[in-house]
């Protein structure tokens, strides 16, 4: 730090650029706040997006917004008010902030992920500065603290609690049925399909497998490819949507009981919620931009979902308890498979890569920017 100053990855939307800038050094300013230093951030889709304008807003008094809202770091100093953090932790933030509406019950209780009047803040992404940047300031209450075990891979903490926020839905959901079990192995004897091998596919194929599902991954490369060796190197079943249609995956899925959809094209969606089974859940994480109108099968899919007992559910952003079953479940994919979970780290690259990274094509699975050692 120079001068009182950090760097920083930004997009000024106005100007509609994106680069370094230099950024004032944060401060602590209420005693449950912690100064983190900012080891890595992972990229994803949404940096990408915010970084061909289609969204992402700046705080107010800001024409710039830092970038990154995956990250992990190192505590280097606690509040006097903070309890169980302290330097040397390794920390993941959590995104999104609380809104200011005394009315939203949600916001109120730290689940602003159920926020419902819209009005929330994401750190990244929306009129919070993210974490691409050597230092941050957090409230104590937004930080999960990460076993030193799991450096190498924390941060992916972020991306796998959209699978954990998800399952967790399913869980609830399928509570209806008197004898679903309620045991650590709630896929066994269970079918899961996962849309898509992207991080969060593949991170979701991890979880599912871990909770016991026979678990397929239906995405877009012909084999052979990398993402494909992963998903089969772990135990799930890669399947091409450009050599196998959806009429002919059903024939070799057979019942499907769950669908964890992670690509966001609503057409190979819509197409493989049809075979979804009886009393099936299909959760939809994939956020398409906007697009012309498809047709779909309107009527026969509203058919089965009634005469099936199917739920569909949308999920987006985490609660406490999915980071932590993330960084557990982080923990677990490592003894199991401790090659795999590290090769969905595709690159690590310095801070000046970032326009690569950002604006160029996109590349391997997930790309991660090293800001700390
Ligand atoms: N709900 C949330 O909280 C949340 C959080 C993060 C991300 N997301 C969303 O989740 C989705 C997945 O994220 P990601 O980072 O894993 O994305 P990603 O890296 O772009 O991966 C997408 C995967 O889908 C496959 N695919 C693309 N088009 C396809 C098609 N037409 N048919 C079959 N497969 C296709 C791709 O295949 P190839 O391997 O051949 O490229 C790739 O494996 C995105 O829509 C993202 O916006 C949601
Ligand atoms: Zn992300
Ligand atoms: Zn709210």
């Amino acid at each position: 730090m120079k001068n009182g100053t950090m760097r920083a990855v930004g997009v000024f939307p106005r100007r509609r650029e994106v680069g370094l800038l230099a950024h004032a050094a944060p401060r602590m300013q209420s005693p449950t706040d912690v100064r983190i230093r900012t080891l890595e951030v992972g990229i994803c889709g949404t940096d990408r997006e915010i970084c061909s304008f289609a969204y992402g807003t700046p705080p107010t008094d800001s024409e710039y917004l830092i970038l990154g809202h995956e990250a992990l770091g190192e505590v280097v100093e606690v509040g006097p008010g903070v309890q169980g953090l302290k330097p040397g932790d390794l920390v993941v933030p959590s995104v999104r902030r609380p809104c200011p509406h005394h009315g939203c019950s949600p916001c109120r209780v730290d689940r602003q992920d159920f926020c419902f009047t819209g009005d929330f803040t994401e750190r990244g992404i929306k009129m919070t500065h993210g974490f691409m940047t050597e230092y941050f300031v957090e409230e104590d209450k937004h930080l999960n603290t990460v076993p030193q075990e799991l450096r190498d891979v924390a941060v992916l903490v972020e991306p796998l609690t959209v699978a954990e926020k998800a399952l967790a839905q399913v869980w609830q959901v399928q509570n209806r049925l008197p004898w679903h079990a309620r045991s650590a192995e709630r896929g066994a004897g269970k079918t899961a399909v996962v849309l898509g091998a992207g991080p969060v596919g593949i991170l979701g194929a991890m979880a599912l497998l871990v909770n016991g599902f026979k678990t397929y991954v239906y995405s877009r490369s012909p084999e052979p490819n990398p993402k494909a060796d992963l998903v089969n190197s772990i135990g799930a079943k890669y399947v091409s949507a450009q050599t196998v249609s959806v009429k002919e995956f059903a024939g070799i899925v057979g019942t499907v009981d769950l669908v964890y959809e992670a690509i966001g094209v609503a057409s190979v969606g819509f197409e493989v919620l049809k075979i979804l089974g009886l009393n099936g859940v299909f959760v939809f994480t994939g956020i398409p931009p906007h697009k012309p109108a498809i047709p779909i099968e309107a009527d026969t899919l509203m058919r089965d979902m009634v005469l099936k007992n199917q739920v569909i559910v949308g999920t987006v952003n985490a609660d406490r308890p999915a980071f932590e079953g993330a960084i557990r479940d982080l923990g677990i994919f490592k003894q199991r498979w401790p090659r795999a979970l590290s090769a969905v780290i595709s690159g690590r690259y310095p801070m000046e890569a970032h326009r690569e990274l950002l604006l160029g094509k996109a590349t391997g699975i997930k790309n991660v920017i090293t800001i700390g050692q």
